[in-house]
Formats: C-alpha cells, sequence, structure tokens
C-alpha cells in the first residue's frame, strides 16, 4: 500500500470514527477495523483448529479481531501482526489462509496438538512472518519448502514434532535467522548445504533426530549454542565449533586428530545461488592497493584454475554433444545409452533421492516403451527399457518457442506485481501477464529450490522436453527466459482459472460446474494423461496430477499443466504439505514410487473432487472425513450413500445414472493395489460412454449453467 493510499484508509478511519459516534449507543453499529483478508484468514485458521470453545471471540465467519480483542490476537492498526496462543490445547492445523496475514511477524501456537494424526504443516504461511513456533506440537512430514520465501525469519522453533526425511535446502535466503531448533523429531539424512548461508545463526538445536553425514557446513556460522547430540553424525567435529562447546554425545564422531584443516575453511557455497555470502570468520577487505606476493601468487592460481575449468567446460560439451539422452540416466554424464536395469528406477531407489543431491533429468521419471505393446498392468519396475526415446537432449538454440528476456518480463507483468500473482504453485509463482496488442499470457518464475544444482543445460532440456508435449488438453508453453540466473516459462492464459478454485471457490465464477461440465473436465484431463502415458515415447510420468494443475479455459475445456516437470518433484516426504496429500497413492506416500498408476490413483481423486466438491484432504471436517479417499471409497457402490455425499452445489441437478457410472470409474482408479487400477486409455474409453450416453439424452452439449441443461438427463 502506498503512503497515499494509508493516508487516504486512515481518513477513511477516522469518518468512520466520526460516523459510529452517532450510533455509539447501539452496539450492533460497531464497525470492523480489521482489514477483511486478515479476518477471514482467522476465521480459516479458527475452522481448521475445529473450532476450540476456548478461544475467546474468535468465530467462524467475519467478526473484528482487532477491534473486539479477540484471545491471543494483537494488532497494529487494522493488520493482524501478532498470534500467540501456546498451550491452549489445540488441535487440527493452520488452514490453507496463512499467506494471507501479510502484517504478521509472530506465530506461537506451541505446545498444543496441532497436526496431530500425521498432518504437515500447511505451505500456505504468513509472508513476512519474523519469530516462527509450533514446537510441542504433532506435525509430522517435511518442513514445507515455501519456507525458503519467508526471508524475514529470525526465529524458528520446530522442535518435538514429528516431523521425517531429510531437510530441503530451505535456508538459502534466510540469512536473518539467529535461532533455529529442530530437536527432538525424526529428520535424516544430511544437512542441506544453504545451512552455510546462516550467516547469522546463533542457536542451533538438532539434537534427537537421525541426521547424518558430517557437520562441516556449519563450521564457520557465528554460532553460540549448539546441541547436536543423538544424531548419526560423522567426522570430525570443525575446530571453530569446539570453542562454544557443542553438545555432540550420542553421534559417531572421529576421535582422532582432525584431519588438516581445508575440508572446513570453505564450506560450499548454497546450490543455485552464484552469489557469495559473506561468512563471519572472514575478515575486513584489504585496503591496500599494492599487490603483495601472496595475493600474485593467489591471482596466478586463480587464473590457472579457471583455465582448467575452461577445459573441463569444453571437454564435458563436446563429450556431452555426442551423447543424446544417456546423461539423464543416471550420475554418470557420459554413460553410453545402454538398457538400464530395472532396479535403477526400482522404488527404493527412488525414496532414498536427496534433495540436495543432483537431479536427475526427465528419464528417471519416464518409462521408456513403445505405444504399439502397452501391457495396461505394467508397473514402473517392469518397464520395458530398450526402446529409444524420441525426446533429444536439445541446446537453448534448436528450441522452437519464445525466448523473453527478463526485462520483456518485467514489463508485461508490471514488475511482477502482486496484482498479478495468479497463484503459487509447486514450482514457483504464477503472474499473469499482458504483452503487445493485449496477448494475455502466464509467466510462471520457477523459484530457485525447484531446481538446485540445475545449469542452463538441464533447463534448456526441460524447456525443449516440455515444449515437445502436444495436445489440446494440455497447457501449451510459448516462451521462456533463461537470463540472468532467471527460469521463467511462459504459456497460455486460461480464462476460468484452475479446476480446484472453480470447484472449491465457485463463488468467484458466480456458478458451480455443471455435471456434464464436471463429466467433460474429468474425460478431457484423461485424454492429457493419456496422452502423456501411451502416445509420448517414451511415456511421461506426471507426478502431480492435481486439481490446481488443471486449468480450464473459457469453455471450460481443461489444460493439463506442469506436465514435463515430474522430475523435479522430490521425495514426497519433504514435499510441501497440504499440496498434495490426498493426491498421492499410498505406495507412493509410504515409499515414493510414483508409476503410470499413481498418475491413475490421483486422477481418481481429482474425480473424486468433481463428484463430492470437497478438497482431497481437509482437516476442518470430522476425523472420519478428512480424507476423501478413505471416506467415500466404501460407499462408491451405495446409490443412496452416492446422493449423500454429491456435491451440494449440483443441486441434485445430475442424472443418477451418470453419477454412478462416473463413481465406478473411480472406484478403479482409486484402488491401494496399483496394479489394479485401469491404464488411462480404459479411462478414456469409459468416459467417452458416459459422454455419449449423457448426449443422447441431451441434444446438445451446450449447457454451462446447472439450469440450462439439467431435467435434459434421464
Ligand atoms: C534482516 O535484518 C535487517 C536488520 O534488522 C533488516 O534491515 C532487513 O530488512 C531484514 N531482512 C528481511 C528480509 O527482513
Amino acid at each position: 500500500m502506498t503512503r497515499r493510499q494509508e493516508r487516504e484508509r486512515a481518513m477513511g478511519f477516522k469518518l468512520l470514527f466520526v460516523l459510529t459516534c452517532f450510533w455509539v449507543y447501539n452496539p450492533i453499529h460497531v464497525h470492523a477495523t480489521t482489514n477483511d483478508k486478515d479476518v477471514s484468514a482467522l476465521n480459516v485458521l479458527y475452522t481448521s483448529l475445529n473450532s476450540p470453545t476456548q478461544l475467546k471471540g474468535w468465530i467462524a465467519s467475519g467478526g473484528d479481531p482487532c477491534g473486539q480483542s479477540w484471545l491471543g490476537v494483537t494488532c497494529s492498526g487494522s493488520s493482524v501482526t501478532v498470534i500467540k496462543l501456546s498451550g491452549m490445547g489445540l488441535t487440527g492445523n493452520l488452514g490453507y489462509k496463512m499467506a494471507d496475514l501479510t502484517s504478521l511477524v509472530e506465530l506461537d501456537l506451541s505446545n498444543n496438538n496441532l497436526g496431530v494424526g500425521g498432518n504437515q504443516i500447511p505451505y500456505q504461511l504468513p509472508p513476512n512472518i519474523q519469530r516462527i513456533n509450533l514446537a510441542q506440537n504433532q506435525f509430522a512430514g517435511g518442513v514445507p519448502y515455501s519456507f525458503t520465501q519467508l526471508t524475514a525469519l529470525r526465529y524458528i522453533n520446530l522442535g518435538h514434532n514429528q516431523f521425517s526425511g531429510s531437510l530441503s535446502d530451505i535456508f538459502t535466503d534466510l540469512s536473518n535467522l539467529t535461532f533455529l531448533d529442530l530437536s527432538y523429531n525424526s529428520f535424516t539424512g544430511n544437512l542441506p548445504n544453504s545451512f552455510s548461508s546462516l550467516i547469522n545463526l546463533a542457536t542451533l538445536y538438532l539434537q534427537n533426530n537421525q541426521f547424518s553425514g558430517t557437520i562441516d557446513i556449519i563450521a564457520n556460522l557465528p554460532l553460540k549454542d549448539l546441541n547436536i547430540a543423538n544424531n548419526h553424525f560423522t567426522g570430525w567435529i570443525p575446530s571453530p565449533l569446539l570453542k562454544i562447546n557443542p553438545v555432540i554425545d550420542g553421534n559417531s564422531f572421529n576421535n582422532g586428530p582432525a584431519p588438516p584443516p581445508p575440508p572446513y575453511t570453505a564450506p560450499p557455497p548454497p546450490p543455485g545461488g552464484p552469489k557469495v555470502k559473506p561468512t563471519p570468520s572472514s575478515g575486513p577487505p584489504s585496503k591496500k592497493s599494492g599487490l603483495n606476493g601472496g595475493a600474485v601468487a593467489g591471482i596466478v592460481v586463480s587464473f590457472l584454475a579457471v583455465g582448467a575449468a575452461i577445459a573441463g567446460i569444453v571437454v564435458i560439451f563436446l563429450r556431452r554433444k555426442s551423447s543424446v539422452f544417456s546423461r539423464n540416466q543416471g550420475s554418470e554424464p557420459d554413460e553410453p545409452l545402454t538398457p538400464l536395469a530395472s532396479n535403477e528406477f526400482g522404488g527404493s531407489n527412488l525414496k532414498s533421492f536427496k534433495i540436495e543431491a543432483p537431479r536427475s533429468s526427465l528419464t528417471t521419471s519416464v518409462s521408456l516403451k513403445p505405444p504399439a505393446k502397452i501391457d495396461p498392468y505394467k508397473s514402473f519396475d517392469e518397464k520395458d527399457l530398450t526402446m529409444k526415446p524420441i525426446l533429444k537432449k536439445i541446446s537453448f538454440s534448436s528450441i522452437n518457442v519464445t525466448c523473453y528476456s527478463v526485462a520483456d518480463l518485467q514489463v508485461a507483468t508490471d514488475m511482477f506485481s502482486p496484482d498479478n500473482l495468479l497463484g503459487e504453485g509447486s514450482f514457483g509463482r504464477c503472474y499473469k501477464a499482458q504483452f503487445d496488442g493485449g496477448k494475455l499470457l502466464v509467466v510462471k518464475k520457477i523459484s530457485r529450490t525447484a531446481l538446485p544444482n540445475q545449469s542452463a543445460d538441464d533447463f534448456a532440456e526441460l524447456v525443449s522436453n516440455i515444449s515437445q508435449l502436444h495436445h489440446a488438453n494440455l497447457t501449451e508453453i510459448t516462451g521462456y527466459c533463461n537470463e540472468h540466473g532467471q527460469r521463467l516459462l511462459v504459456h497460455e492464459f486460461y480464462k476460468n482459472g484452475s479446476l480446484h478454485d472453480f470447484i472449491h471457490y465457485p463463488e468467484e465464477h458466480g456458478k458451480s460446474l455443471s455435471w456434464n461440465n464436471r463429466v467433460k473436465i474429468a474425460l478431457g484431463s484423461a485424454r492429457a494423461l493419456e496422452y502423456l502415458h501411451e502416445t509420448c515415447s517414451p511415456s511421461v510420468l506426471h507426478k502431480n496430477f492435481k486439481s490446481s494443475n488443471i486449468l480450464l479455459d473459457g469453455d471450460l475445456n481443461p489444460h493439463l499443466s506442469d506436465s514435463g516437470f515430474a522430475d523435479l518433484i522430490p521425495n514426497p516426504d519433504s514435499q510441501a504439505a497440504e499440496e498434495t496429500s490426498g493426491y498421492n497413492a499410498p505406495e507412493v506416500a509410504m515409499s515414493g514410487q510414483y508409476s503410470l498408476k499413481s498418475d491413475v490413483f490421483s486422477f481418481g481423486v481429482v474425480m473424486l473432487e468433481l463428484l463430492t466438491g470437497r478438497k482431497p484432504f481437509d482437516s476442518s471436517r470430522s476425523r472420519a472425513e478428512q480424507s476423501l479417499v478413505r471416506w467415500v471409497t466404501p460407499q462408491l457402490h451405495d446409490i443412496d450413500a452416492l446422493d449423500r455425499m454429491v456435491d451440494p452445489g449440483l443441486k441434485g441437478l445430475y442424472p443418477a445414472k451418470s453419477l454412478s457410472r462416473f463413481a465406478d470409474v473411480i472406484a478403479l482408479c482409486v484402488q491401494s493395489e496399483p496394479e489394479f487400477r485401469p491404464p488411462m486409455s480404459e479411462v478414456v474409453q469409459a468416459l467417452v460412454i458416459l459422454m455419449q450416453r449423457a448426449n443422447m439424452t441431451k441434444r446438445a452439449l451446450t449447457g454451462d449453467g446447472p439450469d440450462a441443461e439439467s431435467h435434459d438427463f434421464v
């Protein structure tokens, strides 16, 4: 808000105050002073906490948290700045609107029972938060990578929860962080490289987890207090840390004399960030203008090193040019193209992928098999890897879509103005962009964390692969930008937004989707997946099929987005919580085993959303109804139960037969055994028949509104 707006707003409040003075004797006329977004975020927080009666003043809809002094809420002007509800016996979760609390600087919900039942911290968090305390709760899963954006953070306490999996590289931009407590959880894996960016970290508590690897990465942080007891750390304690008397028992450190200094003196810079942050131990820059002998020697050595590096790059480049696709098939960059042992892509290996490991490319998530001999029940492990892929590694010059400059996209998005922000997906933010001639497109700004360790080459390959996917029900990429380390993609703008928003916030469209449109959207999305799975060779896994990735054009035709991004999807343990929970097949949730059949499962979940109008996971509902799949599946063959579960937004306007056939398809897709789920081509066929029947009973499928078509159904 500009100053002027602020002033005008303040004037407005004064006027309001004067007006209310006339009515002051009648309490009904008290006007709300809290701004609307904060109110609605607190309403959602309240219901997500299962509407606890102990929260005096709080209500589920409307109200005035600042004016009415809701328990634990502190405001500044009309904005909520602090929420402190420690030790209140709260359950549930934070809800999906926390990101709307743009003025919130402190959130303390410690010592409650939040997350009980395996819930994760939601992805949406207050963007300007400085202190977050969720200690002593029951949160599970990983730390959402939306933390990467919370650059104002000074204090994070997630101790005494049930977090698990490895920590992703979330610290790169958290240079103001002074306190970090992750103790008493079940974190595993190495400390991520971005730890080295925590240049103000004074307190670090990691005790009682299962972290492994060395602690070299934290050697040069300005720590005053360090507890890493009871983990699986190995190596040596870096000497700078010995001085602060760290608590280190219960690890497997070497007792012998520490090896020579090199490993400790220069922790590797955070991945993806070319900028080198000053470490506190580095002294002030030398003011001497002349060069001493050491400096000259240093420069000579640098030249030699740069020369060697260039030579290395040239060699790698030449060798890469000769290998077509092989680079993707493992850590060996120059391996010739050979059939792979099936265990290379087996579930257990996938599970062990670490966020900080260099990403292998598309092929890891692709099954190589000819469309001609599809075995519908083939699982991920058994695929035929002998076929040569059609998609090839390509440099930017051969990519057939527009190359934009950062400046182009800045102009088109009004400097990535928040007003143009369409949403935040798994890989970054999407902005509406207006180009010359009024053409509307969407710019997806891929966040640095989504592409750790990615070279321009890798990005070229990603863009190239995506740009070769063509289907009426996919979002078509029309351009990209690869400048100044920025990675952006440009695709069509779809007028009706995401299916997720259309289903769950129909009021924004002034209507809810008619039954026929729901069937049409299911069919179109099924066709998109069928294309990726069965027409593309090698098959393309989506891995992230969900209603927020289905975009609807002016005619409500679906367009699947984020296709070809599969290998950027991290291990589900560490994936942002709410986002995927509810869509993943049981084998993915348990062991990260993605396959064509796990996509089919996710497709079934989206069909369930279309049928019920409910979210796949909704913590505001009773325990039995939180997981949509678990709640609905046992009732899918019960016609009376179906009638009760169907989206109330349909107002009863659907043909019972069509509904029950739709439910039959869902039942096939969401079976817990992957091998029993049908291939997408069968799903498409079933939906085509459903659609044809609907057309026979209806003259034309034109009705967009529920009223237009309902009575035409049998
Ligand atoms: C980090 O702290 C400094 C000093 O208090 C402050 O000026 C700066 O705005 C902070 N950074 C962020 C991203 O909040």
